[in-house]
């Protein structure tokens, strides 16, 4: 009796098959597993069990022959499917389909769909509960959901788009807890050489002033599995590593902050960054002279096994620290970037071929166009943020070709491997037509 009721335990409720089908290099159908399938399948089934959702299998699948489509997945019994790109893509799916029993829309994938859907743009109307200055030239600002109810949820690390007072765009990182989802905490650095989003926050935008956002996207993600976490920040970066400090501290982490300000009076989120990284934070005050700042050399050049390293901060500081970890693995140095490097190089701009591969469509770049330009005349959806090669908001698997790499984002390894490239600035080498995961 015992025995069958073990057995009755043991039924799952719920099946989830995930494609993580690989194919060779330059397949025009790409596959699932290169865009991300592996690691976010097993990303939803460690989440699956934190939630204690013991019902529920997630298992591998082959090609479930929606490629264009993918990541795919099909739930079962229900027999719903889903294209995927993300991490809260699966807490979505987990959250409002497998704990909430209803569906999510904007991930489903019809019958009769052949090319993916337009990414719903997840606006967000947002009310500014206060505003606080935090140093003379910071200021904290907290924004509250205007119709009530929880904001979409975020992971360490991520920024929101705030849509500025000349109607831009301006992407601003979250500092507070991501288990919180009553708010978005964002420090802003009235920026002197900017392009007016900070100063029109910091001069025009008042408590009770209602605000337009795009819901939270994280490019700066932290690598879960990692055996130790070097976080460094200057300055105003201090927002998306904080984020990070109140995730690494909730999950046990073994992590240290290194946090550089001109000095105490400009130090924002002093007290807030003390309490969160205890023991485990140095300060450094290097009187706006940056030789005085962090020993880079010091702190990174003997590299713990499975260490990652997080690095936020004015360009001298991001440049400083590639260089001091040209000897760490591939995918182990992570940053964010807020300003372009310094690029001396007059690029030429010639027009080049591009091959969209899941709408299978062939487009050409002019020379006056960049390819997100081209892709969105053509009448296709993509995303975008700063549109300079910085925020990574554009990367695009590389299918074929190679490219000209003109961003600030991937490492050199990455930029010669030519898996992926930024659409917003990056184009074709001469001669090269790009397949696109498109
Ligand atoms: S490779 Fe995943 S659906 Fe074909
Ligand atoms: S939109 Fe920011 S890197 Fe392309």
């Amino acid at each position: 009796m015992a025995d069958r009721q073990d057995r009755q335990d043991l039924v799952y409720e719920t099946h989830v098959f995930c494609c993580v089908n690989v194919r060779e290099d330059g397949h025009p159908r790409g596959c699932c597993s290169a865009r991300g399938s592996v690691e976010l399948r097993e990303y939803m089934k460690a989440r699956a069990k934190e939630l204690g959702l013991a019902k529920i299998r997630i298992n591998t699948s082959g090609c479930l022959e929606r490629c264009e489509l993918g990541p795919t997945m099909v739930i079962y019994p229900e027999a719903v499917w889903y294209g995927y790109s993300s991490r809260a893509d699966i807490d979505e799916i987990l959250e409002r389909h497998i704990i909430g029993g209803e569906r999510v829309e904007r991930l489903i994938l019809e019958t009769d769909q052949l090319v993916p859907k337009p990414k719903a743009k997840r606006e967000l109307k947002l009310i500014i509960a206060s505003v606080d200055e935090l140093t003379p030239e910071i200021k904290r600002i907290e924004l509250v959901p205007r119709d009530g109810g929880e904001l979409p949820a975020f992971e360490a690390g991520a920024h929101i788009d705030l849509v500025t007072g000349d109607g831009l765009k301006r992407s601003y990182s979250l500092a507070n807890d991501p288990i919180e989802r009553h708010r978005y905490v964002l420090g802003i650095l009235r920026e002197k050489n900017g392009r007016g989003g900070s100063a029109w926050l910091h001069e025009s935008a008042g408590a009770g002033d209602t605000i337009t956002a795009m819901a939270p996207i994280n490019n700066f993600g932290l690598a879960e599995d990692a055996g130790e976490h070097i976080l460094i920040a200057g300055g105003i970066g201090i927002a998306p590593i904080l984020s990070m400090g109140y995730r690494l501290r909730q999950g046990g982490a073994n992590f240290a902050l290194h946090y550089c300000t001109r000095d105490a009076r400009n130090t924002a989120f002093a007290d807030e960054v003390e309490e969160v990284f205890g023991p485990n934070l140095t300060f450094h005050h290097d009187g706006g002279d940056p030789a005085r700042g962090i020993k880079l050399d010091d702190v990174l050049s003997k590299r713990a096994d499975g260490a990652h390293l997080y690095v936020c901060g004015p360009a001298g500081l991001m440049a400083a620290a590639r260089q001091a970890t040209g000897h760490w693995p591939e995918g182990t140095v992570h940053f964010e970037l807020f300003a372009p490097s310094a690029r001396p190089k007059a690029w030429k701009n010639e027009s080049f071929e591009v091959y969209l591969s899941r709408h299978k469509q062939a487009l050409t770049v002019a020379a006056d166009k960049t390819i997100l330009e081209a892709v969105r005349e053509a009448g296709i959806d993509a995303e975008s943020s700063c549109e300079d090669g910085l925020c990574a908001t554009c990367r695009t698997r590389l299918l074929g070709g190679k490219a000209e790499h003109r961003d600030d984002v991937l490492s050199d390894r990455e930029k010669a491997g030519n898996k992926s490239m930024m659409i917003c600035i990056s184009r074709a080498l001469p001669g090269e037509t790009l397949i696109l995961d498109i």
